[in-house]
């Protein structure tokens, strides 16, 4: 099939075009090389179109004769300030609504989205008493006070954290994350309107080869490495015990894959991308540091506004309908990616 990847030129949309031309796809990339995730001299891969998602007569030349779109194009992270957020909504929204009105004129009806786990805010907990719970925003004076875990909205005991899952509501708590919900509502408003098919890949915390070096749009493993290359020790924010899933950058460009060879089905359908295996910021730190035979990490306290606790995912329905289970074991990954060239 003939594929447009957006944001093809980026760390993760490389790796799922190098993919995608592996698995017999022609693959063309359309990517603007955006400041917040390529440095001034980067160049255009070799083939690729340098155009920006929001201009509509680019993306009507990168459609022509294309059967599935595999949009990975967008800013992420959590970005420097709220002034970030006209760009944020500018580029992922502004820009995935003009990439689906190009793509509804030339009759393109089949998207693979790149999603975040953002979009659920805090990820699942239960209450012994009120069973499954979204707790509210942490509050800042309990921060303040170190107490990191949040309590339950309607009796205030202690939670337990459990495995999010697709049909968890979509709650996001950041501007990033409030885009990505914003581009889940769109292209699930697109496929109704035009019977298209959606495939909304969520991808949890993503690390690998060619990730951006230490910028307010990078995710922590990027930091932290970072940090450990110029002989620092990683700092882990709150006390470290906060849970995610981190999956590696191949095994989201297989997920990229079997979405794009399963066969289309009408509608929008959301999966968590992850590896199954939950670890804390602080046990990846101290894996990370140990792999570069660095510093070992400093546990701060700090904390970013806007942050969430646990997120992690349930990666049952991926398996059942996509056929997807991950290959890199986090604790494992963490220790190539020691080695792994960054980008930037
Ligand atoms: C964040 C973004 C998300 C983005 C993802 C990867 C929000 C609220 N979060 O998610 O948009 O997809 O990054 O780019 O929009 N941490 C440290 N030390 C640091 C930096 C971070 O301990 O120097 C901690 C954070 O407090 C957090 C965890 O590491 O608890 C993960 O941070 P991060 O990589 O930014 O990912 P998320 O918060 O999961």
């Amino acid at each position: 099939m003939r594929i447009l990847v957006t944001g093809g030129a980026g760390f993760i949309g490389t790796h799922v075009a190098d993919t995608l031309r592996g698995g017999g796809h022609d693959v063309a990339v359309l990517d603007v090389l955006h400041p917040a995730a390529h440095v001034p001299a980067a160049a255009v891969p070799e083939g690729a179109l340098r155009a920006d998602v929001r201009d509509a007569a680019a993306v009507t030349a990168g459609l022509q004769g294309v059967d599935v779109v595999v949009h990975q194009a967008a800013m992420v992270g959590m970005g420097i300030d709220v002034a970030d957020m006209p760009e944020y909504v500018s580029c992922n929204d502004l820009g995935t609504a003009v990439l689906l009105a190009g793509m509804a004129r030339a009759g393109v009806r089949r998207l693979v989205l790149a999603s975040s786990m953002v979009v659920y805010g805090e990820g699942e907990y239960r209450c012994e008493v009120h069973g499954s719970v979204q707790p509210a925003p942490r509050r800042t004076e309990d921060l303040d006070a170190g107490r990191f875990e949040p309590p339950c909205p309607s009796c205030g005991t202690a939670l337990t954290s459990g495995e999010v899952d697709e049909d968890a509501p979509v709650r996001p708590r950041s501007v990033y994350a409030a885009t990505k919900a914003a581009q889940e509502h769109l292209a699930a408003a697109w496929a109704e309107a035009c019977d298209g098919s959606v495939t909304a890949l969520r991808y949890h915390n993503v690390y690998g080869p060619g990730m951006p070096r230490d910028t307010p749009y990078s995710g922590v493993a990027a930091i932290f490495r970072s940090a450990l290359a110029a002989g620092r020790p990683p700092r882990v924010f709150e006390d470290g015990g906060q849970r995610r899933d981190f999956v590696h950058v191949s095994d989201v460009a297989a997920a990229n894959l079997l979405a794009v060879d399963s066969s289309a089905r009408a509608g929008f359908h959301a999966y968590n991308i992850a590896s199954g295996v939950s670890i804390t910021v602080g046990a990846m730190a101290r894996a990370l540091a140990a792999a570069m035979d660095g510093p070992e990490p400093v546990v701060t306290g700090e904390y970013r506004a806007g942050d969430v606790r646990h997120v992690v995912a349930s990666a049952a329905r991926a398996r059942r309908d996509l056929g997807f289970v991950a290959g890199v074991d986090p604790v494992e990954g963490m220790r190539t990616f020691a080695t792994a060239p960054l980008r930037g």
